[in-house]
């Protein structure tokens, strides 16, 4: 997405260690605009698929989900939660993701009442890096019985390999802006 990329080279930071800063329209100060451009634009690419709910995961993919949501006919979305623990209750979906940038594992959860079995699901986020968070949500919508329609993501960071995984396992991930490469010296960005 022309946009998304432009913006992207724009307000984005570079910080050493591969990371993109972009606290100025998506991770901090949301640009609701943009991101329902974004949310059409996942619509275009995603056209013809069943989607009856939308699944990212707390905080930042919430406000990109539900400007999506608007573009699929005002499907619920439903982010799952970051847990302290994971008390046994068997109203919830539970899975671990390990976090990189955190260096640790943490519970994540999902209420059963709203994932249920035979459920057409759009995972959404905000950035796709190592891919643990998505295959966290993958793991609870296996074990809700519910299918992955695909994958929408804002930024894929292609030099990491979490859609290279994704997608040989078969997901249909669309990524609308893909950095291949980025300098924290220069400042520069590079995309697909
Ligand atoms: P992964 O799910 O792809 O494996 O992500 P990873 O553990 O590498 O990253 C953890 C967090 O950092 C995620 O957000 C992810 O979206 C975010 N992230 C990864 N790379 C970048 C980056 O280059 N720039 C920015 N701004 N974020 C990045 P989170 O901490 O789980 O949650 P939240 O920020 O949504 O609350
Ligand atoms: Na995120
Ligand atoms: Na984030």
């Amino acid at each position: 997405m022309r946009e998304l990329e432009e913006r992207i080279r724009r307000d984005g930071v570079v910080r050493d260690g591969g990371v993109l800063k972009v606290d100025s329209f998506l991770n901090h100060q949301c640009d609701v605009a943009l991101f329902d451009r974004m949310g059409a634009e996942w619509a275009t690419l995603f056209k013809g698929k069943r989607v009856d709910r939308i699944l990212t995961i707390e905080s930042s993919g919430i406000g990109l989900a539900c400007c999506a949501a608007r573009h699929f006919g005002d499907v619920p979305v439903v982010f799952a939660k970051k847990a302290q623990s994971i008390n046994l209750d068997d109203d919830l979906l539970t899975t671990t993701v390990y976090s990189f940038t955190k260096r640790r594992e943490f519970p994540v959860i999902v209420s059963r009442r709203f994932l249920h079995q035979g459920d057409h699901v759009l995972l959404v986020d905000d950035f796709l890096a190592n891919g643990r968070a998505m295959e966290g949500l993958i793991e609870l919508c296996d074990k809700a019985g519910a299918t992955v329609e695909g994958i929408a993501i804002a930024i894929e960071k292609g030099f990491q390999d979490g859609g290279g995984r994704l997608r040989r396992r078969g997901y249909d991930v669309r990524s609308l802006a893909i950095v291949t490469r980025m300098d924290a010296g220069t400042g520069t960005v590079e995309f697909a």
